[in-house]
């Protein structure tokens, strides 16, 4: 893989809904001392805005043109929230009814090019974990380490129902098993930057692992990317 200096390290972290991916790159980045950049919040934040001006979400110019609109803005304190027009929309944009939302707007190829550009800036402010769906394949094409984690569907819900209802959410596993196959469903068929791994990118099962167990993994696998680049 490319070399790079540390300050400078970009880590691609892709997969679908609930394989671990903001988990894991929090603790990585904070290990690293990187950046860490959700982008999937930036694509939340836009679903939430265009629910919250009651725009129907088949409809790509009106969504488009809230989305332009729309100011999203990421914090890189410890506290980690995400601003929308100035809202503090970090517990929001986790709802069920934004995450049935996100899969459509995140296909339309104005929104996307408009968040790209964004996610593109914050990594130049330093090494970066950014996760989401096209980062290695699209987003950070030339990114250090890429890596792809997956789970089986059974895990990965169970994991997110679990978040769900320590977040006080009245769900069903079904509903949110159901919804999280919808979502891949359309983040795979999508024509702009469909969800699949890059080329080069590593694939993790993340099935049965712990939370540590990944990290390990990761950072043994940046770790040699850093070592490569001071030899
Ligand atoms: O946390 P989870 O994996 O469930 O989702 P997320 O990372 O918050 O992303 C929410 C949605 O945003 C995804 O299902 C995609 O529709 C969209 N997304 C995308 O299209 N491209 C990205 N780089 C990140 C997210």
């Amino acid at each position: 893989m490319k070399k790079r200096q540390h300050q400078a390290l970009q880590i691609a972290l892709d997969g679908p809904a609930g394989a671990g991916k903001s988990t894991v790159a929090k603790i990585v980045a904070n290990r690293l001392q990187l950046f860490y950049v959700d982008t999937g919040a930036m694509y939340r934040a836009i679903a939430y805005k265009a629910l919250k001006k009651g725009a129907s979400m088949d409809d790509e110019a009106t969504v488009s043109q809230i989305a332009k609109r729309t100011e999203v803005v990421l914090d890189h304190s410890e506290a980690r929230r995400i601003w929308c027009d100035g809202e503090d929309v970090t517990q929001e944009i986790r709802c069920p009814e934004v995450s049935r939302a996100v899969p459509v707007v995140a296909a339309y190829p104005k929104i996307r090019e408009r968040l790209v550009e964004l996610q593109r800036m914050e990594a130049k402010r330093g090494g970066v974990v950014m996760d989401g769906r096209d980062i290695g394949t699209h987003v950070l094409p030339e990114a250090d380490l890429k890596i792809f984690l997956t789970a089986t569907p059974e895990e990965r819900a169970k994991r997110r129902w679990i978040e769900l209802k320590k977040a006080g959410k009245d769900i069903s596993f079904q509903e949110v098993a159901q919804d999280m196959i919808q979502r891949d469903r359309v983040d795979t068929e999508r024509e702009v930057s469909p969800l699949k791994p890059a080329k080069d990118a590593i694939i993790l099962d993340t099935t049965g692992l712990s939370v540590e167990e990944l990290v390990a993994k990761i950072l043994v696998l940046a770790e040699e990317v850093i070592k490569d680049d001071t030899i």
